[in-house]
């Protein structure tokens, strides 16, 4: 995820910046660059990779000024490389931003400036916001940044430096984290805590729709519309490590509690008024989805997950029949694949071995290949056809958890999206399906707040050597997915099965307080599942299910349950994935385990 790092007052902002960056290096990122005050004039620096590579730059090419702003990028418009990594500068060079989030209508808005005669040098939607201010600058640069974001959709932390007032920094925030720190004499500005900790624990917290001033001397908070605004300081008492997990004890706690977040981010830009996908990125025709007879879909772990949920959603809503393949397996197995066959590859790290080798396979067929990757740039980016990106941010902890819900978002935005070519979908059902997946984000931020069930259910399970996950049709994918979450950060052997498919042999396994974990989300399948319960509760299991809100018929079959906010059954994977989740983290938890970094295991598996 991106970071901001600024810097005003008495000191050499070079070193203050850079330092401030390392420690945002935690978070991931593929770039890095400053801009900084000099004699000279507002001068940048900026390079891909790691800070590293930016402080050999500055090394050969120091900077020398008591005002800066710098960055470290996670790519989400545009490739990693120079050009794209922050600040970003007007043409004048009299401006420079640098920007957390993503800016919805910057294509519009960039057609509209390079009609005005401004001129394009990277590929990111940030550049807009730079020449933005640059057209509104008549002398008062609060008063210019005001109005360029005025004209911006979306989601950004910013923070402005500009040689027409460099006594100033300028900072804006709408649903992107940033705060204020107040030090003697000088100010400091940061996306998080880490970057600016070693130099002050005073901060103001910027709410959305709120700007700060920053001189040497003073902060001064305001609205958007130009309000003062009088708050009290924040004291900050965290260490280093506590503040990189923003509070949260672990990575993975932290990624869990980011997935409304990463839904969010994901539909942004994607949505149009409630009434059709547009999937800019997706170079289908829809010529092309009209031709696709099949559609093979290949990845490895969480993400085959993901893929086996994405299976449901495009054969429903398409029509299109879907195989679902390991990478491992697929390369392998000669699969059927002619020029009609669409592969879609699903990968986190877009790096892992298995995936990309199906991939390569996939196009020596001749095939179409569509990755569903979280990290721009990646292996697998570059060699797709086409690309439809996940917003998650970095993910950290090994086991994934924002990366895989974010992939069940994009599979519910493409399958919509293939439907209107199709036309398999009426206006009125596109609609609603919409208006479900855009109530998401909320439903979940709901459920992460009510933790208390789960945990104690963690103890219940915690001091047991096996357990069970069953449910059908979508919720025997996601069950698949919770065995997988609990074996490898817990290290209690689980198993996902079908419902209806125990009595033929497994249910031998099923004994006085075995625990069953019984996902019964998808209403129309409710009964047979109830059956399946009322099965291994007669074996002597203990069972936990879990079921959508107002199902209350399940408290009696089963020792507890769970809800999960109502939705379409299409989308209850999205929900009720987090408490699937979080039973897994709180069990490892109390059994003492490193649970963001699981043992044998690795975040990315880039050998075979
Ligand atoms: O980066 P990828 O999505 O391609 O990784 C695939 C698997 O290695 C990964 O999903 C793994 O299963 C998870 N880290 C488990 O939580």
């Amino acid at each position: 995820m991106c970071g901001i790092v600024g810097y005003i007052g008495k000191r050499d902002s070079q070193n203050i910046l850079l330092e401030g960056l390392k420690k945002l290096e935690y978070r991931g990122y593929d770039s890095a660059g400053v801009a900084i005050h000099t004699n000279a004039g507002l001068e940048l620096r900026k390079s891909k990779g790691r800070i590293s590579e930016l402080e050999t730059r500055l090394e050969a090419q120091p900077l020398a000024g008591f005002a800066g702003i710098g960055h470290t990028r996670w790519a989400t418009h545009g490739k990693p490389s120079d050009a794209n990594s922050h600040p970003h500068a007007d043409n004048d060079m009299k401006i420079s931003v640098v920007h957390n989030g993503i800016i919805e209508n910057h294509l519009q808005l960039k057609e509209e400036l390079e009609q005005l005669g401004y001129q394009f040098l990277s590929e990111t939607d940030t550049e807009v916001i730079s020449h933005l201010i640059s057209h509104h600058y008549e002398g008062n640069i609060t008063d210019a940044v005001r109005m360029a974001v005025s004209q911006v959709r979306g989601a950004y932390a910013i923070a402005v430096l500009s040689e027409h007032e460099p006594d100033k920094l300028v900072a804006v925030r709408s649903a992107s984290p940033l705060i204020i720190g107040v030090g003697e004499g000088e100010n400091f500005i940061g996306s998080d805590i880490p970057a600016i900790l070693e130099h002050t624990r005073d901060v103001y917290i910027l709410n959305d729709g709120e700007m700060a001033v920053l001189t040497k001397d003073g902060v001064e908070l305001m609205t958007l519309e130009g309000n003062f605004i009088a708050r009290e300081m924040f004291r900050i008492d965290w260490d280093l490590m506590t503040a990189e997990k923003n509070g949260y004890d672990t990575f993975m706690l932290k990624e869990i509690h980011e997935q409304p977040r990463a839904y969010l981010d994901t539909m942004r830009g994607r949505i149009d008024e409630g009434k059709s996908i547009l999937l800019t990125g997706v170079g289908l025709s829809a010529v092309e989805i009209r031709g696709l007879t099949q559609i093979h879909m290949v990845a490895c772990g969480t993400a085959y997950h993901a893929a086996l949920i994405g299976k449901t959603v495009i054969e429903r809503l398409t029509r299109i029949p879907v195989e679902v393949d390991l990478a491992s397996e697929y390369r392998y197995r000669m699969p059927v694949i002619h020029k009609n066959t669409l592969v879609i590859v699903v990968s986190q790290s877009g790096e892992t071995a298995d995936t990309l080798a199906a991939l390569r396979e996939a196009k020596q067929w001749g095939a179409h290949v569509m990755a569903i990757t979280n990290v721009i740039g990646s292996s697998v980016a570059r060699e797709a056809d086409d690309v439809l990106f996940t917003q998650a941010g970095p993910e950290i902890a090994v086991a994934s958890t924002k990366a895989y819900s974010s992939q069940l978002i994009a599979f519910y935005l493409l399958g919509m999206f293939m439907a209107q070519s199709l036309e398999t979908l009426d206006q009125k059902a596109l609609s609603e399906l919409i208006a479900n997946l855009e109530r998401l984000p909320s439903q979940l931020e709901d459920m992460l707040k009510d933790l208390d069930q789960i945990q104690l259910l963690a103890e219940l399970i915690s001091n047991q050597n096996h357990l069970f996950f069953i449910g059908r049709g979508l919720d025997y994918s996601l069950a698949m997915e919770a065995s997988l979450k609990l074996k490898e950060i817990s290290y209690i052997h689980s198993e996902a099965y079908a419902a209806g498919e125990l009595k033929h042999g497994s249910l031998a396994l099923i004994e006085e307080g075995t625990p069953v974990i019984a996902l019964a989300t998808q209403e129309l399948l409710m009964d047979k599942t109830v059956s399946n319960i009322k099965e291994v509760k007669a074996r002597g299991a203990y069972v936990i299910a879990l079921a959508m809100e107002g199902n209350t018929e399940l408290e009696k079959t089963a020792d507890q349950v769970i809800y999960v906010p109502r939705t379409i059954s299409l989308f209850t994977p999205a929900l009720a994935v987090a408490p699937l989740q979080l039973l897994a983290y709180y069990t490892a938890s109390i059994r003492g385990n490193d649970v963001d970094k699981p043992r044998n295991l690795a975040k990315s598996v880039t050998v075979e």
